[in-house]
């Protein structure tokens, strides 16, 4: 019976932080588990520009103690005209490593996304000559195509000609789900990768309508069935670099998230590491966690790997009912259930 393991401080690589008071529930969370975050651009208005970004970047720091070395990484959120001198710049602040493609429409403040790859063909190109990385929602928006089969119509629509027409831009497909994604990035080319969910690797699309609709397990890309949620873990922990962690942790309060229009996502910035734990655990590959969580992301990204080191025990973890959030309730992924890793606590900051 293992009774600790010791990882290199790992990195969130997909993580959603929204802004004002949320920052001060939300940040901590994720500064005590992860050394560094790709943050997500859709706020609202989206954070389309560098100078937008950077004081994003400030907002989050600012909702952390002094002495915190936690560093958020800035994404910008590509529209249909943006101006591609904004990609020289962000890559020349330092703070920005990435922006994010969302298809008008296809989840959360993805409104002011991209109507056509197209149209941001450009932007792409100088992103590849810049050598900043194209984070991907790879789901396409067409009222007719099944919610189930949008991840597998972005690969044949969009995702295929994209790395065809680009082939030296470094792409994150973003919180895969299916089968076809697993093994359209691992037999891919070099320059793409994937980020893999906590909720991806442990629930299948059971989960969601399990005794009832239950709203906090409901998410965008949607939870598929079991073959997928094997594919996915079988993915993750096959020690290939192609494939790293995201946590997609998505905060909504309860109030919008048990409604009847609910928003999308789940909210594990509180443990996400005990639930990726979880799931390696699940199939025997422990052993595999700290590539997943620690360096496949930094070295995809061309980023040093952190020195510092965390701890998970083998001691059980009951997750909180809910986290006080915007005069309301945060209701954290697997509420009140219980889990077999906790992280060791304090952690340095
Ligand atoms: O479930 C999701 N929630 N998927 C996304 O792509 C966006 C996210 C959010 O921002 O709420
Ligand atoms: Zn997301």
């Amino acid at each position: 019976m293992t009774h600790s393991i010791t990882l290199t401080k790992p990195d969130d690589w997909h993580l959603h932080f929204r802004d004002g008071a949320a920052l001060q529930t939300v940040v901590p969370h994720t500064a005590r588990q992860f050394s560094r975050a790709i943050v997500m651009p859709n706020l609202s208005p989206p954070v389309t520009n560098v100078d937008a970004a950077l004081a994003y970047r400030h907002r989050i720091l600012s909702a952390l103690n002094a002495e915190s070395r936690f560093d958020p990484l800035m994404t910008l959120y590509l529209t249909d005209d943006m101006d591609p001198n904004e990609i020289n710049k962000a890559k020349a602040s330092g703070h920005i490593p990435a922006a994010k493609l969302y298809p008008a429409g296809a989840t959360t403040n993805s409104a002011h996304g991209v109507t056509n790859i197209k149209n941001v063909y450009g932007i792409l190109e100088r992103m590849q000559t810049m050598g900043m990385v194209l984070c991907v929602h790879g789901e396409v928006t067409a009222t007719d195509i099944d919610i189930f089969d949008r991840e597998a119509a972005f690969i044949d629509q969009v995702l295929s000609p994209l790395l065809q027409d680009f082939p030296k831009l470094k792409v994150v497909f973003e919180h895969i789900t299916t089968t076809q994604a697993a093994q359209f990035v691992a037999s891919g080319p070099a320059q793409l990768a994937a980020t893999i969910t906590p909720q991806h690797l442990l629930y299948n699309r059971n989960e969601i309508f399990r005794g009832g609709i239950r709203p906090h397990f409901y998410c965008l890309p949607i939870l598929k069935r079991e073959p997928h949620r094997l594919s996915l873990l079988n993915a993750a922990a096959s020690g290939s670099g192609k494939f790293f962690l995201g946590t997609d942790s998505a905060p909504h309060t309860s109030e919008r998230k048990e409604t009847s229009c609910g928003c999308a996502g789940c909210y594990s910035g509180f443990h996400a590491l005990e639930l990726y734990a979880t799931a390696f655990e699940s199939v025997g590959k422990l052993h595999q966690l700290e590539g997943f969580a620690s360096f496949f992301g930094a070295d995809f990204y061309g980023l040093p790997r952190n020195k510092e080191t965390i701890t998970l025990l083998n001691q059980s973890l009951q997750i909180p009912d809910s986290f006080a959030y915007l005069e309301d309730e945060l209701i954290p992924l697997a509420s009140g259930e219980t889990l077999n890793w906790s992280l060791q606590s304090p952690n340095p900051l």
